[in-house]
């Protein structure tokens, strides 16, 4: 392991699930542990990188060396990762952001009489999509949860949103996904080039993703 292949270089890692509330005491949320993005941001510190993990709520310490940033909903992610873009080198989105809020939410805890309540919720900002249409020289990874045609629905998604490589993985597989310590991803990029990667930790994952990523910015080649 090249512990400066990262050195002088700027990366935000957004990590964990976004919450979105209904009212003081009830959100919508998701599976997501914040396991994978806490792993990748510990392996760019590792390789010397200045990291900023932008969080959803997590019970994971985070690692040593890296400025946290903690969030609750996916506006303030969006927010939080949009000031601090421009001057960032590489910016891996592995949160699983929400999609949808509650268009409104309630002061205070909605009460039940016995009958059905109807949600309307509204969409969130799509972070990547942002950070891909207002793209500079900045190294953009994706992250996709997909439960079928995990490869297709990948690449679309990567073309999309602009990102420049997307790591996928099937989250209905044994040992994949979340709240597990391990992981089976491959790396795809625009061209459809596609890296498949065995099962293996999400730190190992991690540190195989970073040095996939200098290898394709050509970092580190000669030292
Ligand atoms: O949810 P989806 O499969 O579209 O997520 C793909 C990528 O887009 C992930 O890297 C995720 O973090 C990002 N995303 C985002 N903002 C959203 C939804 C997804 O940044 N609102």
């Amino acid at each position: 392991l090249n512990r400066e292949i990262m050195k002088g270089r700027k990366v935000l890692v957004t990590a964990g699930g976004t919450r979105e509330e209904l009212d003081p005491v009830r959100y919508l949320g998701n599976y997501s542990s914040g396991r994978m993005g806490y792993a990748i941001a510990e392996a760019f510190a590792e390789a010397g990188a200045q990291v900023t993990l932008v969080s959803g709520p997590s019970d994971i310490l985070p690692p040593f060396g890296v400025e946290t940033v903690r969030i609750i909903s996916a506006e303030e992610m969006y927010l939080e990762v949009m000031t601090r873009y421009a001057e960032q080198d590489i910016v891996v989105k592995a949160a699983a952001v929400a999609d949808f809020r509650p268009a409104v939410r309630n002061e205070q805890k909605i009460k039940k009489d016995g009958e059905s309540v109807i949600l309307e919720l509204v969409p969130n900002p799509d972070i990547l999509s942002a950070l891909g249409a207002r793209k500079k020289h900045q190294y953009l990874v994706g992250f996709a949860a997909e439960t079928q045609n995990v490869i297709e629905n990948g690449l679309e998604k990567l073309k999309r949103k602009k990102a420049d490589m997307l790591v996928v993985n099937d989250v209905t597989a044994p040992g994949a996904g979340f709240g597990t310590d391990t992981n089976i991803v491959s790396f795809l990029y625009p061209d459809g080039r596609k890296i498949d990667l065995p099962k293996m930790s999400k730190l190992d994952v991690a540190r195989r993703l970073v040095q996939e990523i200098a290898l394709n910015k050509g970092i580190g080649s000669k030292e």
